[in-house]
């Protein structure tokens, strides 16, 4: 079984080929990270635009690098929500169209899922699984029972913890995207200097908040500026590794407590689960899986994460999770309307004081 996938729900517009044996068989990716780095975020209409220029050669090169012809395909899956629906809707367009060429089923993977799945296709990961998905637009904590059954323990009520690092980053004048940089300085700073609130701590439930956190490196920030005004605040470099170490430790302090809450819930529930898995973009942070790892050993867990350039957003994993879902025989019909908004877990009550869309 051969199925090809397509991702363009934000800045990457990606497809890659997997079989049923876990092989990747092709893949290619453009990221449109130069073109958005000058606004310190993704601009939705400038994503749109650049995903509509490209998509029809990554496909290509995606076959070429394969070495197979369309029509050894079995499905073609995309990354149909949630995510900047302009950009879902030139890959769901282009899969829709491949579709009826080549007479193939259509199947509109969510592209969380992708993120979920991903580390079945990379390591021996088995249902039910604990994981932990922390990406630019989502942190949520999930079992995964099975393809397509997820049950929500917790979600941030506000901030993603990608979210926070970009912001950081951007008030600190180190760009975009946040994370990889914070890390960088990170490794060389002092993270007991600046101590750092961690909302939600004690609250005993599995949720987490990013933005209190994000509001006192502002304030930290603030205290370097003459006029109070961040932009024009001068940071020595040392100050600068040593802010981005109390904010990295916060952010992983604050992960690890919530998921060592959420793993007793699955070992409660799921006695059989033996997988801890981090997967999402901030999954990238060898410090935070560092961590993980430590946690998932203290708590006789094996902790699996995708490697690095499977972490943030590729078409491998949609390649992946559409052919799960192939498997047990779900398609969509090309009436499918692409979601902006697409919980995994459809029955999630809003977590409470979650005001955004993330909860
Ligand atoms: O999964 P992803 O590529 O896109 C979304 O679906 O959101 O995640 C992108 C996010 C960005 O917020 C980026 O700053 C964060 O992942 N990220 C990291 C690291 N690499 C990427 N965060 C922390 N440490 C990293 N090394
Ligand atoms: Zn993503």
């Amino acid at each position: 079984m051969i199925v090809l996938g397509i991702e363009s729900s934000c800045d990457e517009t990606a497809a890659a080929i997997v079989n049923d044996k876990k092989e990747i068989l092709g893949q290619c990716l453009l990221t449109q990270l130069n073109e958005h780095k000058p606004f310190g975020g993704v601009v939705p209409e400038i994503a749109a635009r650049s995903h509509l220029e490209h998509i029809d050669e990554i496909i290509e090169q995606t076959f070429k690098d394969a070495k197979i012809q369309p029509q050894e395909i079995d499905a073609i899956a995309a990354a149909s929500g949630p995510g900047l629906i302009g950009g879902v809707v030139v890959g769901v367009m282009a899969a829709k169209a491949l579709s009826l060429a080549l007479n193939k089923p259509f199947i509109a993977v969510n592209h969380l899922e992708g993120h979920a799945l991903a580390a079945r296709l990379t390591g021996n990961v088995q249902y039910p699984y604990l994981l932990l998905l922390t990406s630019g637009g989502h942190c949520q904590i999930l079992i995964v029972k099975d393809v397509g059954e997820y049950e929500r323990l917790g979600t941030t009520i506000d901030d993603a913890a990608g979210e926070a690092f970009d912001k950081v980053s951007k008030m600190l004048g180190l760009g975009y995207p946040g994370g990889p940089i914070i890390e960088k300085m990170a490794a060389v700073g002092n993270s007991r200097r600046f101590v750092l609130p961690k909302p939600l701590f004690n609250s005993g439930d599995c949720n987490l908040s990013f933005s209190g956190l994000k509001t006192a490196v502002r304030k930290i920030i603030e205290s370097y500026a003459p006029d109070g005004i961040i932009e024009h605040a001068i940071i020595p470099e040392q100050d600068i590794s040593d802010i981005c170490a109390g904010f990295q430790l916060t952010v992983t302090d604050c992960l690890c407590q919530k998921l060592d809450k959420a793993i007793t819930i699955f070992k409660q529930h799921y006695p059989q689960g033996k997988d801890l898995v981090v997967s999402g973009g901030v999954a990238s942070n060898t410090f935070l899986r560092n961590r993980l790892a430590a946690l998932a050993q203290a708590r006789g867990l094996d902790f699996s994460a995708p490697p690095i350039k499977y972490c943030t957003d590729n078409g491998v994993m949609i390649a992946w999770a559409g052919l799960e879902r192939f498997q047990k025989g779900y398609t969509n019909t090309l009436d499918f309307k692409p979601r902006p908004r697409w919980p995994l877990d459809e029955n999630a009550p809003k977590a409470a004081g979650a005001g955004g869309v993330k909860a």
